[in-house]
């Protein structure tokens, strides 16, 4: 068969789905697969959810698109939501997470003019990931996403993750700088949680210097890590969150939320999107939002992440190929000592879809709509495979 004409940016394996359903995929060939990361953190509220399903289908079949030059009722919605659920004060539509970050990098650059600052700059961390366009690559912490993309955009200032001594340094050392943006656990760094120290010095550090505190919540966010945002457990008040993927549930939707200063910053002409938040993509964020509403799913994230984390060690704990094992709510990684993709393919031989990330460490972001018994039937499946994999179900002397 010839190649399919399609650039070649993935590594994709040999798979095809058919149709999904809650917290299972289908493929081609009939086999079922457990869906353990969920279209990496997007569909959190399982695949084909009835909610999802028909506030698309109803909007698709009224009104899918009429541009922002007119008024959108499903956007004036969603954005309400979202501010209820966040205690900010107004939201930027946009398409991806990538873009809900180009939208907060540029409102911190223009928020630094207007102070007077000619060149801002943005503090950002060592290890992190904030998308593929080129300032959002140029911000992350990751030479593989920057190499052969050069010159990258300037106006970035790169400092340790957790390491707050660097950060005071920079704040002594640099009147340019106007925000920080941060994730609040590295996802793609390889599931690497703020300590709670650190988050609440980088935030007082902020307000001291006058700084925007922005959060990267577009893996983090729409319920996985047991509160609506993970800085709500952290007890922080930033002035920028951005999300997207959780958001759609599968429906491309992304979200820039600011507070504050920080909200009064853009005008008309100042930033845009032909399809930021359209009604379609509206709708689909309404249906997600009211179904983690009602349903409680993030104190259920919770809740799940333990179940899974306890498995885990008492499964895994003390095994020797495994460094760590660390996460929040149902962001969960499992640090192997040697470089493990392998794993993937093995993983889905055995009907079950897994994810490496930094090449050392198991990813697992499943659907916040697990039952408790889904919870399990994963934690066994993997510590199976892992041990298999590892060929080593001894315990290593504690
Ligand atoms: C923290 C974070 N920010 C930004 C992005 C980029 O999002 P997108 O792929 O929707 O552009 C990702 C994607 O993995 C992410 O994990």
């Amino acid at each position: 068969m010839p190649a399919a004409p399609l650039m070649s940016t993935y590594g994709k394996l040999p798979i095809s789905f058919a149709r999904g359903e809650g917290c299972w995929l289908y493929d081609t060939n009939g086999n079922r697969y457990f869906d353990a990361i969920s279209g990496i953190a997007v569909c959190g509220l399982g695949h084909s959810h009835p909610a999802v399903t028909e506030a698309i289908s109803k909007q698709a079949a009224q009104l899918t698109h009429c541009s922002n030059l007119f008024q959108i009722p499903n956007q004036e919605t969603l954005g309400e939501l979202l501010c209820d659920v966040s205690g900010m004060d107004n939201v930027f539509f946009c398409n991806s997470g990538a873009e809900a970050n180009e939208a907060a990098i540029k409102l911190a650059r223009l928020f630094g003019k207007k102070k007077g600052i000619e060149n801002p700059a943005i503090v950002v961390m060592e290890n992190s990931f904030h998308g593929r366009t080129l300032a959002t690559l140029s911000a992350s912490g990751n030479r593989k996403v920057q190499a052969g993309f050069e010159p990258l955009v300037r106006g970035f200032v790169r400092t340790p993750f957790n390491d707050i001594k660097t950060l005071d340094h920079i704040a002594e050392s640099n009147s340019n700088v106007v925000a920080v943006l941060i994730e609040p656990v590295q996802g793609e760094g390889g599931v690497i949680p703020a300590d709670p120290d650190y988050i609440k010095s980088v935030e007082k550090l902020c307000r001291d210097h006058g700084w925007l505190l922005m959060l990267d919540e577009v893996q983090t966010g729409n319920g996985r890590t047991g509160s609506y945002f993970a800085y709500q457990e952290y007890g922080i008040t930033p002035d920028v969150v951005t999300t997207a993927k959780g958001l759609g549930n599968g429906f491309p939707i992304g979200a820039c939320l600011a507070r504050g200063e920080a909200s009064e910053v853009f005008h008309p002409g100042s930033h845009g999107s032909t399809f930021g938040g359209n009604p379609l993509a509206c709708a689909a964020g309404i249906a997600v939002i009211q179904t983690i509403q009602k349903q409680n799913l993030s104190a259920r994230a919770r809740e799940l992440g333990d179940r899974l984390l306890s498995h885990f060690e008492s499964q895994l704990g003390g095994t020797d190929c495994i460094k760590e094992i660390r996460g929040k709510g149902l962001m969960i990684g499992i640090e192997m000592k040697e470089s493990c993709p392998e794993l993937v393919p093995l993983a889905n031989s055995q009907g079950l879809l897994i994810n490496v990330t930094q090449d050392k460490v198991i990813r697992l972001l499943p659907p916040l709509i697990m039952s408790d018994a889904d919870a399990d039937h994963l934690a066994n499946t993997l510590c199976t495979l892992i041990k298999l994999y590892a060929g080593d179900d001894r315990k290593s002397p504690r």
